[in-house]
């Protein structure tokens, strides 16, 4: 008997993950049409911007104007990894944070110019802090399941680095499978584990779709009691310091999926395609996901 719950909650990470990797720069101005056309869409949980090096990721360098042109609606996040960054997030009157720390050494390193115990300890005492200061944290754990460098990459190594996060309080942990390598065997096998790990802290999964496995590694979370997905609308996106990683599974091909077993979203697609549609003439490639391309080839 399939277990699925009645509704999810899509946190759309377009606007971040999906352009971070973008090699022609996004005008602010198309950027904060894209976010506006997700919001109309339904969406009320999203990764706006990241608050990062602008020589490391020069797509992200007006994350400040992001924040300040986009309307509050849900809760919108932006990522960072360290001090600088929260403050000036902060400043910019972000109130939901994600931070962002890789399960391998070897992919922090290029990541974040950190080992992963390096990364932890600067983010506990930030961790601490934003908490005093009622800001919603969530940490986004990359390498979960495969490493770019070192390869597979074991579940008690993950758990352990939830764990500690677990422990200093946040609220949500997003779980990435980084370059779209894991299984939907695997990715049963971890969040089962996690929800039975930390059953009062929200477990998002966080899948990129290399190889053309997410949809099966949703259908297999849910089956773990996962409901809470990031995805990116045209199913833009990769880590620009993770090589072979390509997009997010497509929010788009998730919604619909989700909405033929007749659980609910809060989104409308047709909606989520004049979202994507605004941002398709600003990224490099044409968008072919299953949904949009249905769509195009209808109007
Ligand atoms: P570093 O060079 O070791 O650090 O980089 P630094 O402290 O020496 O700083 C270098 C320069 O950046 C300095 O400027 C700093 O002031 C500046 P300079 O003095 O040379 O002019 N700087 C900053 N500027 C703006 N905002 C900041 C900031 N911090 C320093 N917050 C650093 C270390 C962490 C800064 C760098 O490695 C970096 O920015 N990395 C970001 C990497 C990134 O954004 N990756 C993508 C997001 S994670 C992801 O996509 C995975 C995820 O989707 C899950 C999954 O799929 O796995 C979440
Ligand atoms: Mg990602």
């Amino acid at each position: 008997m399939l277990s699925l719950p009645k509704k999810v909650t899509i946190i759309e990470v377009g606007p971040r993950d999906g352009l971070q990797n973008e090699k022609q720069l996004v005008a602010t101005e198309d950027k904060l049409q894209f976010i506006e056309g997700l919001q109309q869409a339904g969406v009320e949980e999203m990764e706006l911007t990241s608050f990062v090096s602008p020589k490391w990721v020069p797509q992200m360098a007006d994350s400040k104007e992001i924040v300040a042109g986009t309307k509050k609606v849900g809760r919108q996040f932006v990522l960072t990894p360290n001090e600088r960054g929260i403050n000036s997030a902060r400043e910019a009157g972000a109130d939901a944070l994600a931070v962002f720390v890789g399960v391998s050494d070897s992919f922090n390193k290029k990541n974040i110019n950190k080992s992963t115990a390096e990364s932890m300890e600067t983010l506990k005492p930030l961790i601490q802090k934003l908490k005093e200061d009622g800001v919603f944290v969530r940490a986004c754990i990359s390498t979960a399941f495969y490493c770019p460098f070192e390869g597979a990459v074991k579940p008690e190594d993950t758990i352990r680095l939830c764990r500690q996060f677990v422990d200093w309080g946040v609220a949500e942990l997003s779980v990435a499978d980084t370059i779209g390598m894991a299984n939907p065997a695997e990715s049963y096998g971890l969040f089962q584990q996690l929800k039975e790990a930390f059953p009062d802290t929200l477990i998002t999964a966080h899948f990129h779709d290399t190889r053309k496995m997410a949809l099966a590694n949703i259908f297999a979370a849910l089956q773990a009691g996962v409901d809470r997905f990031d995805t990116s609308a045209g199913g833009l996106g990769g880590c620009p310091f993770a090589p072979g990683a390509t997009g997010n599974v497509a929010t788009e091909d998730v919604v619909n999926m989700l909405h033929r077993m007749d659980i609910k979203t809060g989104i409308d697609l047709d909606l989520l395609a004049k979202a994507i549609e605004k941002i398709e003439s600003h990224v490099s490639n044409p968008i072919n996901t299953g949904i949009y391309t249905l769509y195009k080839n209808r109007s």
